[in-house]
């Protein structure tokens, strides 16, 4: 048996896998091309790069993709979120996906452009106005995830409430790192998995080497929730610097860059992914998802893709047998 392929809007990639975006700086070119040639959709994260940094990852990644699909990430939270929205549209990209807010206009710049508009959702109520916009899929992320949250439940428990709210492709995003997983999501109604942190340790992933070996080592109770200043919480590895921010001891922002439309300024939260993905573990927060305690390699995409269809395989005809 083949794994499903996934369609959103005018594309369709092989295989029902999309790499989550990840910023900052840790989903660029390399690992989005890599995934793209291997039958997923890769995805930029745009957040936190210059718009001529944006469109040379993107540019790249295409000749590594040979046709793959190509997609951006891009914050709703972002002040130049518009800018980078229209420099991945004028490249082409092949889709675009917001997450951390809802923008209205985003559904327009895309629909002028031709291109599919994906949101993130972690409610029924935002998945049905993501679909009166236009929306051509809607990625549903639980609590589980790394990075940003917008809700507090579980994806598998959220996700046939929207399966069942929306008349759109549902992808589950949130706790995957097997194929055994991914037949879980695609058996809850999903049209399609997105993963994170199985993709951040990868050799293709930008992330510094000691923030890879990090994620290998973790244990469960190392994965905890901070409060970001884009408002939202966030989920990490535990580090001095997640504890120091438990313990209100970290530093107002001396120099703001002014990079969030509305911040809370508690810390800088770019500053923060920046040092994490150049490899400052002391100073830098390391967004991982829970499930990032279950990973203990570093492959690279194309051994990870091969595993994952093969281990949904093995659950797959295992279950009909
Ligand atoms: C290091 C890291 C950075 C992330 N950055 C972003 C981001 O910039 N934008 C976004 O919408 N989601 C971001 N996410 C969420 C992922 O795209 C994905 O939805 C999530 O990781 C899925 O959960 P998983 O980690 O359990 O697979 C990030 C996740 C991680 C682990």
């Amino acid at each position: 048996m083949e794994m499903p392929k996934l369609t959103i809007g005018n594309v369709t990639a092989r295989l029902p896998i999309i790499q989550g975006g990840m910023a900052v700086r840790i989903s660029l070119s390399s690992l989005a091309g890599s995934v793209a040639k291997a039958g997923g959709i890769g995805v930029i994260a745009g957040s936190g790069l210059e718009p001529e940094e944006l469109a040379a990852e993107i540019r790249r990644a295409r000749e590594i993709a040979e046709g793959g699909v190509v997609g951006v990430n891009i914050m709703v939270a972002v002040k130049r979120f518009a800018e980078l929205v229209h420099v991945a549209l004028e490249e082409g990209i092949d889709l675009v996906i917001a997450g951390a807010g809802f923008s209205r206009d985003v559904f327009q710049w895309c629909k002028d452009a031709g291109t599919p508009m994906v949101p993130i959702v972690g409610s029924e109520r935002v998945a049905q106005l993501s679909q009166r916009f236009g929306a051509s899929a809607v990625i549903v992320e639980g609590v589980e995830a790394g990075g940003h949250l917008g809700t507090d439940e579980l994806m598998l428990d959220l996700l046939p409430r929207i399966v069942d709210a929306v008349d759109l492709p549902v992808i589950g995003a949130g706790g995957i790192v097997t194929g055994a997983d991914i037949k879980t999501a695609l058996d809850a109604g999903a049209a399609g998995v997105q993963m994170g942190s199985r993709f951040a340790a990868t050799v293709e992933s930008s992330a510094a080497q000691n923030f890879k070996d990090l994620y290998v080592g973790c244990a469960p109770e190392d994965i905890v929730l901070i409060k970001s200043p884009v408002g939202l919480p966030g989920r990490a590895i535990r580090s001095s610097l997640t504890e120091r921010l438990a313990a209100g001891d970290v530093p107002r922002i001396e120099r703001c860059i002014v990079c969030l439309k509305k911040c809370g300024k508690d810390f800088c939260i770019m500053d923060k992914l920046v040092k994490a993905q150049a490899g400052d573990l002391e100073q830098g927060l390391i967004f991982a998802g829970s499930a990032a305690a279950r990973i203990r390699d570093i492959p690279t995409v194309a051994e990870l893709m091969d595993r994952l269809v093969s281990e949904w395989t093995v659950a797959t005809e295992g279950g009909a047998a």
